[in-house]
């Protein structure tokens, strides 16, 4: 399979961020990388490479070196997409119709989910020999779909509609209503519908990606912020050379709500997995403090290409395009964590890798959006550069990116990945 076959197939198979995780382990698991858990004892040796999961939604991949580690070299993407969630008691009878009723998990374009074939996936809890225990569910087929209101009633549908998710994005199910959601999940699991205690259950389209173009320029899928980064990454981390800094891969969980919950990035997660593997090899505290000093994170989630219609809403020189290589993001007010010092480092990373570089800021009278890095860097102090591949259409279900640019991540990430980031206070060197 060519690379962005192998793209597509990842994010395919990642419906939630559940499964982004549960993918990214098996992929793990296949290079020979241990997993941890956070409830029990760590003891690793030089060489080690192991990953840890918190709330199976958020991922760290870590790889010891041979020697002391000289720092943390690391890099974040997020697992988690907009979509609506399924409200717990979700079904709506009425019409003769059995509707699911939903809430936004984050700010999604609503417009791109409607007459579209939805299916259903997450994470459902069940009663198992007297414990409680955790599966995960995909329906794979199509079960769900919300129908615009024809044009005919509601004429002024054109001129600008803003949506109501509790009047508009409840997704029509069933007309009997003689199966119910869990029902499905429950025969999907093979499992009785009496043993589901809890779900987390998110809709999602069953739109396949696609590479398109007049010659194949194209990729649009669900999903690419930010599995599209996740994938890149945790590529040329399987495929980095040795470092002597520990490197390790983030995958956080909840950046489309603020990153806020106990497996986000403004979370513990990160600087507890870094100080117990310091701790399991046998270092102490301030080898932990000299290796974040000694450290390089680079936030990877996509950023905005100018828009081919609307190309009056970019920067006026900062214009990223699909397939121009990876962009760097800026931003005044440090939302965006990149300063002259890690964007020469990490340009100079790409200038090695032979990978083009493309800057992004908003337009100076937009505020734009945040992301992992910041957030981040409220926990563990290191130098940190923003990053993304160029996309159209952020945040809906089927958003569309340059058919080259993931080799491009790929190729960055690995010369990255098998440095070893030296300070001095003569400058950095890598
Ligand atoms: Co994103």
């Amino acid at each position: 399979m060519d690379l962005n076959e192998q793209l597509l197939s990842f994010i395919s198979r990642s419906p939630t961020a559940f499964h982004a995780v549960e993918n990214a382990a098996g992929a793990l698991r296949d290079a020979g990388f241990r997993e941890l858990f956070e409830t029990e004892d760590w003891v690793l040796a030089p060489g080690a490479r192991a990953f840890v999961r918190r709330n199976g939604s958020s991922l760290i991949a870590f790889r010891v070196p041979q020697g002391r580690p000289e720092g943390f070299l690391l890099a974040a993407a997020h697992s988690d997409s907009p979509c609506f969630k399924l409200k717990e008691s979700a079904a709506l009878s009425g019409d003769g119709y059995v509707r699911l009723s939903v809430e936004k998990y984050g700010g999604m374009l609503c417009a791109p989910w409607l007459d579209r074939p939805l299916s259903l996936a997450g994470r459902v809890t069940l009663r198992e020999d007297g414990r409680v225990v955790s599966r995960l569910v995909d329906l794979v087929r199509p079960v769900a779909l919300i129908p615009n209101l024809a044009i005919h009633m509601d004429r002024s549908a054109n001129e600008g509609k803003s949506w109501d998710v509790r009047a508009d994005m409840p997704a029509l199910f069933s007309l009997s209503g003689a199966k119910g959601p869990d029902a499905l999940v429950a025969e999907a699991l093979g499992v009785k519908e009496e043993e589901l205690l809890s779900k987390d259950l998110f809709l999602y389209p069953c739109t396949p990606g696609t590479v398109w173009g007049a010659e194949d320029e194209f990729i649009s899928s669900p999903r690419l912020d930010d599995l599209q980064c996740v994938f890149g990454c945790l590529q040329a981390f399987l495929q980095a050379g040795e470092s002597a800094s520990l490197t390790a891969l983030c995958v956080f969980d909840n950046e489309e709500v603020g990153s806020a919950s106990k497996q986000g990035a403004d979370s513990s997660f990160l600087t507890d997995v870094l100080r117990r593997v310091c701790f399991a090899l046998g270092l102490d505290e301030s080898d932990y403090l000299r290796c974040a000093a000694n450290g390089f994170m680079v936030s990877a989630d996509n950023a905005h290409a100018v828009h081919p219609n609307h190309p009056d809403q970019a920067d006026r020189s900062e214009r990223p395009v699909p397939n121009g290589g990876v962009v760097i993001k800026y931003n005044a007010c440090a939302r965006y964590t990149t300063d002259s010092v890690s964007a020469a480092v990490f340009s100079e990373i790409c200038r090695a890798a032979a990978v083009p570089v493309q800057r992004y800021s908003n337009r100076a009278d937009k505020p734009g959006g945040s992301t992992l890095g910041n957030i981040s860097l409220s926990h563990l102090s290191l130098e940190c550069v923003d990053i993304g591949l160029a996309q159209l259409a952020m945040h809906s279900c089927y958003e569309t990116a340059g058919a080259k640019d993931t080799d491009y991540l790929v190729r960055a990430m690995k010369e990255y990945f098998s440095r070893s980031l030296r300070k001095t206070p003569e400058g950095i060197s890598l």
